[in-house]
């Protein structure tokens, strides 16, 4: 078994003379197991055949983002969703400024765009454009969205010129490759997850609740040990099996959540509140079943602790995600709690309105952070939740290390 069984890599090619050396890194990649996906540039199409590349990776090489019928089911959406990785060898200035400056005029990087899944440049270019300022510029902007750029090396360039600009060698990408993927992005993190509803009791026999199935949560769950990290769910009362690999905590109330979240805080690195946390108890439980014998019945209800704005208010916080779950002007509300209770991200949600939200298969979201913002159109739970912990992990490792060359 190669170490990268089963991963799925999409390796963009863009025009430059190192074109010539992704050939041999489709032939690496798959002796370690990944399955390779080849999208070219125009350009690249200059330097080396697609049909070389086809022969190599077993799959047809897409370049055209006009392709009738590749695009008839938006062909570039599944490749974007298809990748565990989009690892762009060699990555062009050209490329690099497209990407930079977010534009989608070919399939390329309109993949780069779309897709929740790490990316990587290898750059390869002329010493003189690596140092340009235009491109130091475009590589800083890129890193501080979180885009891993490996290389370039230094050295004898094709054009004569030595300096840096030289494009990492095959198996210095494949060893990269692995680090990121055999292990997951998100190895050695520690997260820390709430998820489902809270039940507030009444009586013995009744309690006030809500909608949360867990079914988001829990996706989350999976997507975070997918990527390597260490979970702890502390999970509310739902009907679902334990994600494997998860060490799960379950409570009742809110009290019960906060003092579990209080607990396990210090061991994480990630906090992040998808519970549906009740924000009023019953002043009172009453000791045995409240009977029908009157005409009215008044509960008075108190405040419960906010358990995110607790986490987020600790002298050393984790990197703390919230969820927003609102009925109208969605994204200023959570815009506005994301502010009050000072956490670094929040992804809010559209609930009570018959799709997406709570208990449905279905979700879509809007995550918003300090400067920044991305939309996760409907789509199933588990997808959702992969594409929430590539952009979570991104902002995590931004925060963590700003200047971060990986
Ligand atoms: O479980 P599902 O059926 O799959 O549904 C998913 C979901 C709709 C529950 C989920 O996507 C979601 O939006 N979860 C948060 C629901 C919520 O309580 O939102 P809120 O806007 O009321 O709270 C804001 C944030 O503060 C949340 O991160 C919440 O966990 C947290 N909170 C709220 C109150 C409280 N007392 N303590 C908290 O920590």
């Amino acid at each position: 078994m190669g170490e990268l069984n089963g991963r799925h890599v999409l390796l963009g090619i863009t025009g430059g003379i190192a074109a010539y050396k992704a050939a041999e890194l489709v032939r690496l990649l798959r002796r370690a197991g990944a399955e390779v996906q080849v999208v070219m540039t125009r350009a690249a199409g200059e330097f080396i055949t697609p049909l070389t590349l086809q022969a190599l990776s077993g799959r047809a090489v897409r370049q055209d983002f006009f392709d009738r019928a590749d695009e008839a089911a938006t062909g570039h959406i599944e490749l974007a969703r298809w990748a565990d990785l989009v690892l762009v060898a060699p990555a062009s200035a050209d490329f690099m400024a497209r990407l930079a400056h977010g534009m989608a005029n070919d399939l390329l990087s309109t993949v780069c765009l779309a897709t929740g899944a790490p990316i990587a440049l290898a750059p390869a270019m002329n010493r003189g454009m690596w140092l340009n300022p235009a491109t130091v510029a475009n590589a800083g902007l890129l890193q501080q969205r979180g885009v891993l750029l490996w290389g370039p090396g230094e050295g004898e360039q094709a054009c004569g010129e030595t300096g840096p600009g030289r494009m990492l060698e095959p198996e210095a990408l494949l060893e990269r490759t692995k680090a990121l993927l055999a292990n997951g992005p998100l190895t050695g993190v520690r997260v820390l997850l709430t998820a489902g509803p809270t039940r507030e009791p009444i009586d013995p026999v009744r309690f006030i609740g809500n909608r949360s199935s867990g079914k988001m949560g829990y996706a989350l769950a999976r997507a975070f040990t997918a990527a390597g990290a260490q979970v702890r769910l502390i999970s509310g009362p739902v009907a679902l099996a334990t994600p494997a690999d998860v060490d799960r905590v379950d409570v009742g109330t809110a009290l019960e959540m906060e003092q579990a979240v209080l607990e396990h805080v210090d061991d994480c690195d990630l906090f992040v509140a998808c519970a549906a946390v009740a924000d009023y108890r019953p002043a009172q439980v009453a000791g045995s079943k409240i009977k029908k014998n009157r005409d009215r019945l008044e509960l008075t209800l108190t405040r419960n602790p906010d358990i995110l704005a607790g986490v987020a208010a600790r002298p050393r916080p984790p990197f703390t995600v919230g969820f927003a779950a609102e009925t109208e002007s969605v994204v200023e509300q959570a815009q506005e709690k994301r502010r009050l209770k000072g956490i670094d991200m929040i992804a809010a949600n559209l609930v009570g309105a018959g799709q997406g939200g709570f208990e449905g298969d279905e979700n879509a979201l809007t995550v918003l952070w300090e400067g920044g913002r991305e939309d996760l159109p409907l789509d199933k739970k588990e997808q959702l939740a992969k594409s929430l912990t590539a952009i979570i992990t991104e902002r995590y490792y931004a925060k963590k290390n700003p200047t971060q060359d990986a």
